[in-house]
């Protein structure tokens, strides 16, 4: 594999609550992870992105980050890191940590000296607090519901773009970039393949923290997604929160820290920036590797829909000479069999739609469950638990991350070793979808992405990297990539399939016709 391995890799989002869990507490941990590699192996990624582990009181599930450089005691030890990198790489699988810097806890050493310290001190220094006498300093909305302020006991607010346990830092005080510089390195010196970077067009906020200017038909929050928002168009307005140019400067710091570590370190950012030339920007070539690409993941189902986005996707990253990502689900997104109808339909449109994202040059990010085919589940009330859920009083994010079924009858489906239900409760009627189950049946979801990922290693990354769109007719995505020819149904008629032999298919063929909710590789 080349030292730029992710140019052209599968990566596979771990969501650490929700993956195995070792010690039977109903939450997955790091150990639960390296016990079921073997199932990431089998599958055949490349890689893996292990969602935050450190210290944390888990408000919004470790995206609020007390200390770093240590590894929360709910998920193990600093030796359990170890163990999972180094059991990974004998595997052949590369480890990417998430990485939060936009904001900490409200329980970092930093913030609650800044809270025991005067207006005015250096230990507010490092976080937005400001005076203001009649309610909170401007008009800013936190992404997960209500004002974007909160006052302290000496009347002060802070900003906090997400939970009131989550304060944004203030990256233009040195201390700040200094400190990620160490945390960077830390967790290079220890062994990580990468880091994804969370919220990472945040850093910055235009430096007057003036009012956001609002169309009359907005609301004061921000693009930023919760779960809930999956389809909403991207539409430009003004945001003096997100997309600073300053931000571009601690990347390009970034990249020499990750060039010292080795040529094949890499970083991937989520950036749900406005548009597709703002967002390639943090991919230029002293900047990062990657940026995930939404734009799949928001569109509609229609292959005129989907044309647009390759075509704009290339149009962005070419430039910049980065490689294009496909992500179809992720943890704060309603899950693409559901996104697309849910039942068997949806599950048919997913199954489609990720295997015409897979022949696509670039990288393809999964997140763990869609090779299942798990449904987003309908989170009982007083089973949710994500902070966005709670302030908004929407179904939130819960549903995409119940803990994955392993084996067995019925709950917890060997997540692991305890009898109950797991941290999210989960369905009964998940006995057909666990691993095990799908493992024995070739038709399943599993065995279908072994398939896609196996004709991919051997049919797809030497293709090269254009794509020709091609004219099969309105509902039907088609394009060339070297000898394949991938041809995707979204309408719902049955269509002809130009000539070539069927290499895979993401449900079976009647003769050489393609039925509606179905793609198929070519050559
Ligand atoms: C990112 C994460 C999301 C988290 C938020 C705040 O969007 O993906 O899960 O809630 O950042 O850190
Ligand atoms: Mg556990």
């Amino acid at each position: 594999m080349s030292a730029q391995w992710w140019r052209d890799a599968v990566i596979y989002q771990v969501y650490v609550r929700s993956f195995a869990d070792s010690d039977g507490d109903g939450v997955g941990d790091l150990p639960g992870i390296t016990s079921r590699l073997g199932h990431l192996r089998d599958l055949g990624v490349d890689a893996l992105w292990v969602t935050p582990f450190y210290r944390s009181p888990q408000h919004d599930h470790g995206y609020d980050v007390a200390d770093y450089l240590d590894v929360d005691p709910l998920f193990g030890s600093l030796e359990d890191a170890d163990r999972l990198l180094d059991r990974a790489h004998e595997l052949g699988l590369r480890v990417i940590v998430d990485l939060v810097p936009n904001h900490t806890s409200s329980e970092h050493p930093w913030f609650q000296a800044a809270l025991a310290a005067p207006p005015g001190s250096p230990e507010r220094a490092r976080y937005l607090f400001r005076d203001s006498d009649d309610g909170p300093p401007n008009n800013w909305g936190s992404v997960f519901g209500g004002p974007a302020w909160t006052q302290v006991a000496d009347g002060q607010w802070y900003l906090h773009l997400f939970d009131t346990t989550q304060p944004d830092l203030d990256w233009r005080n040195p201390e700040v970039p200094a400190m990620f510089e160490e945390v960077l390195r830390f967790w290079l010196d220890r062994g990580v393949d990468g880091f994804r970077i969370d919220v990472a067009h945040g850093l910055f906020k235009e430096e007057s923290l003036r009012d956001q200017v609002l169309e009359s038909d907005e609301s004061a929050s921000s693009v930023a997604l919760t779960g809930d928002h999956a389809m909403i168009e991207l539409k430009l307005r003004d945001e003096p929160m997100w997309d600073q140019p300053e931000v571009h400067d601690v990347y390009r710091r970034w990249h020499e820290i990750l060039d010292e570590a080795g040529p094949d370190r890499m970083a991937v950012a989520e950036t749900w920036t406005q548009t597709p030339e703002s967002t390639a920007a943090f991919v230029r070539p002293d900047e990062l590797d990657q940026t995930f690409n939404f734009a799949w993941l928001l569109a509609a189902w229609s292959a005129e829909a989907f044309a647009t986005v390759i075509t704009d996707t290339f149009a962005a990253v070419e430039p910049v000479g980065a490689s294009p990502t496909w992500v179809l689900s992720n943890h704060d997104v309603v899950r693409h069999p559901s996104r697309y109808g849910g039942g068997p339909r949806g599950l048919a449109r997913a199954r489609a739609a990720t295997m015409t994202m897979l022949a696509l040059p670039g990288a393809s990010y999964l997140y763990q469950g869609e090779e299942l085919g798990l449904p987003e589940v309908d989170v009982a009330a007083e089973h949710r638990q994500d902070p966005a859920a709670l302030r908004l009083g929407t179904p939130g994010r819960d549903g995409c991350r119940v803990p994955l079924p392993w084996s067995g009858e019925q709950a917890p489906y060997g997540f692991g070793p305890g009898s109950g239900q797991p941290w999210i409760p989960q369905p009964d009627d998940w006995a057909s979808l666990t691993v095990a189950a799908q493992q024995a049946d070739p038709g399943s979801t599993l065995s279908f992405y072994c398939r896609a990922l196996s004709a991919r290693r051997e049919h797809a990354r030497a293709a090269g990297d254009s794509v020709d769109l091609l004219d099969l007719g309105e509902d039907v995505l088609a394009f060339r990539r070297g000898p394949l020819t991938v041809v995707l149904n979204c309408g719902s008629r049955t269509v002809d399939l130009p000539e070539g032999e069927v290499l895979l298919a993401s449900a079976a063929l009647d003769s050489h016709t393609l039925p509606a909710d179905t793609a198929v590789w070519l050559r």
